[in-house]
């Protein structure tokens, strides 16, 4: 039996591979309370931890959880494993943290078998920042709040590019004029 998300969360849930995964994910988790979105961190290793990783995954529905955002590195077997065990959307994450610089977590995250999706995003730090918008896009769905948040988040953005695109024509408007 599936109980009803609760008001107070967490609505997704963040697992890294390690705590060695938390540097490349600050933006995302920065970004979630910004969203107006409760969330949980936890570090769960698929190949360390397995039988702890199973329990938790599989009781993420009847907690409430709506979004499992998975990061690892190296041979990134996480973002699989958990969607494996959850009818949850899952977002995962490749950390470019291995000799190979992500080649190998990216490749591991996004390579699913056909019947087990995980919506794969940027290596590190931009793809946590995509994996909380993300999150956003999908329980914004049915969460006006969350839409709010996430729009007010475009807008902000579109603002900023802006911005530098005012001082960056400002800079070179003094020195493009022909000499005399
Ligand atoms: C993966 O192994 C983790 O997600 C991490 O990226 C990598 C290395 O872990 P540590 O050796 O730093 O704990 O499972």
């Amino acid at each position: 039996m599936t109980k009803p998300t609760t008001e107070s969360g967490p609505w997704v849930s963040l697992v890294m591979g390690s705590n060695s995964d938390l540097e490349h994910l600050q933006s995302g988790i920065d970004l979630l309370p910004t969203l107006n979105i409760p969330f949980e961190v936890r570090v769960i290793s698929a190949h360390r931890t397995p039988n702890v990783l199973t329990e938790y995954a599989q009781g993420l529905v009847d907690r409430g959880v709506q979004v499992v955002i998975a990061a690892a590195g190296w041979a990134a077997a996480l973002a699989g494993v958990v969607a494996a065990h959850t009818p949850l959307p899952v977002i995962g994450i490749p950390i470019p943290n291995s000799p190979l610089l992500g080649l190998d977590s990216i490749l591991a995250t996004v390579q699913m078998p056909g019947g087990v999706p995980v919506a794969t995003m940027a290596l590190g730090s931009a793809g946590a920042k995509n994996a909380a918008l993300f999150s956003a896009e999908i329980i914004g769905l049915n969460n006006p709040a969350v839409r709010t948040s996430l729009l007010e988040f475009r807008r902000a953005q579109v603002e900023a590019v802006m911005e530098k695109d005012r001082k960056i024509m400002a800079h070179f408007s003094s020195k493009g004029s022909a000499a005399k």
